[in-house]
């Protein structure tokens, strides 16, 4: 089979780690890069033949397959109805979905219309050890699943654009707590129904970042439709690396599972070196550094699991579709209600 010709759209972190999981798909090949910043460094460094500084002329001169929509949120739309509009097969499209429920929804609609296939990239859906837990859960080895938890928390976004709620719609709930938020129903088999949220104000009323025009801390209490309860939690106020947890409790027995804090390696360094976990500003002393990131968080797989549908013509994996990324963002703008009216809210509402 032929090699699906690969177009990615930003340059930088997320570009990074979607570019590092395509190096290791041996069906995938990186073709064409557009990006404002950052371009050639990115081109060279993925050895990424075409660049271009205009993805609708990336789109327009490419004979592309699929593409990454990794950019700042505020884009995510337009790129992706762009795409969508040039005939692509398939377009991956970082999470959040969009930065509105219309834009969503139009993603969604154009894509639909012209048979493209659009993938939200909820990464931890693809984790090997949530993908593990699953199927503990599938066989019984817990019961019946009565409560879950799930945050990503750290220390404050690398990127200026998430930082500002114009550009990404929100705080940390929508950058940070949608993990979560889009992977809890995947683990359960149950959509979210109602929430309960409480966030902080933004700017001089965050806890830490008064520079940040979104919320730095958010959590929120769930119901799901079968009665289960959940509780999901975003930050931007923790220190020493990136914290990524899920606790699920059953009628049978509990899964912890620690993502980002759990690995095999235990270091002892006094000089320090170069790396130990994302956002992580140390590595003196005792660290945890993590084995393989693009793997343990999820990136490897959920690549492989996306190429491998438009080449065969599947629909998106479980929990991936186009669809399941604007119920995520419906949930994140529910609870964003229900933090400014102090009232339990009806995710439908937004649907
Ligand atoms: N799944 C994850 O774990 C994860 C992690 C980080 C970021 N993300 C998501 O990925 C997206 C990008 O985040 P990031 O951290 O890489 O941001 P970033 O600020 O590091 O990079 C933004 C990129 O967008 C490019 N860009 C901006 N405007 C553009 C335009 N008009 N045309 C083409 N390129 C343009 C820039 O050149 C840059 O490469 C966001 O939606 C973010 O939520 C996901």
């Amino acid at each position: 089979m032929e090699k699906l010709r690969i177009g990615i759209v930003g340059s930088k972190f997320a570009a990074m780690l979607h570019a590092e999981s395509y190096q290791r798909c041996p069906s995938a090949e990186m073709h064409a890069v557009a990006a404002i910043d950052n371009l050639d460094e990115f081109a060279e460094q993925y050895r990424i033949p075409k660049r271009y500084a205009g993805y609708r002329e990336m789109f327009e001169k490419e004979d592309l397959d699929l593409i990454s929509v990794c950019v700042p949120n505020y884009l995510h739309r337009e790129v992706v109805v762009s795409a969508a509009e040039a005939g692509l097969k398939g377009i991956i499209c970082e999470k959040p979905l969009a930065t509105s429920m219309e834009d969503g929804r139009e993603m969604v609609r154009v894509c639909r219309d012209r048979q493209v296939k659009l993938m939200y990239a909820e990464d931890w859906i693809s984790a090997p050890a949530l993908i593990r837990a699953r199927e503990i859960i599938r066989e019984g080895g817990i019961g019946d699943i009565l409560y879950v938890k799930g945050k990503e928390t750290h220390n404050g976004s690398h990127s200026v654009f998430a930082q500002q709620k114009k550009f990404c719609g929100g705080g940390a709930m929508i950058h940070l707590g949608i993990h979560p938020i889009g992977f809890l129903p995947w683990l359960t088999g149950q959509d979210i129904r109602q929430v309960m949220g409480m966030v902080t104000g933004g700017g001089d009323e965050n806890l830490l970042h008064k520079h940040y025009t979104g919320e730095d801390w958010a959590a929120a209490l769930l119901t799901f439709e079968n009665g289960a309860r959940g509780f999901v939690e975003g930050n931007y106020i923790t220190c020493g690396g990136m914290d990524d947890r899920i606790e699920i409790y059953g009628t049978e027995g509990n899964i912890h599972v620690d993502l980002t804090k759990g690995s095999p390696l235990s270091v002892y360094s006094r000089p320090g070196f170069d790396y130990a976990v994302e956002k992580a500003d140390f590595t003196h002393g005792w660290t945890q550094p993590a084995v393989d990131e693009f793997m343990s968080l999820g990136y490897v797989n959920e690549i492989a699991r996306f190429v491998e549908c438009v080449q065969q013509g599947n629909p998106p994996p479980e929990g991936t579709s186009g669809e399941d990324g604007l119920k995520a963002l419906a949930v994140t703008f529910a609870i964003y209600e229900s933090a400014l009216s102090g009232q339990l809210v009806e995710v439908d509402k937004y649907l």
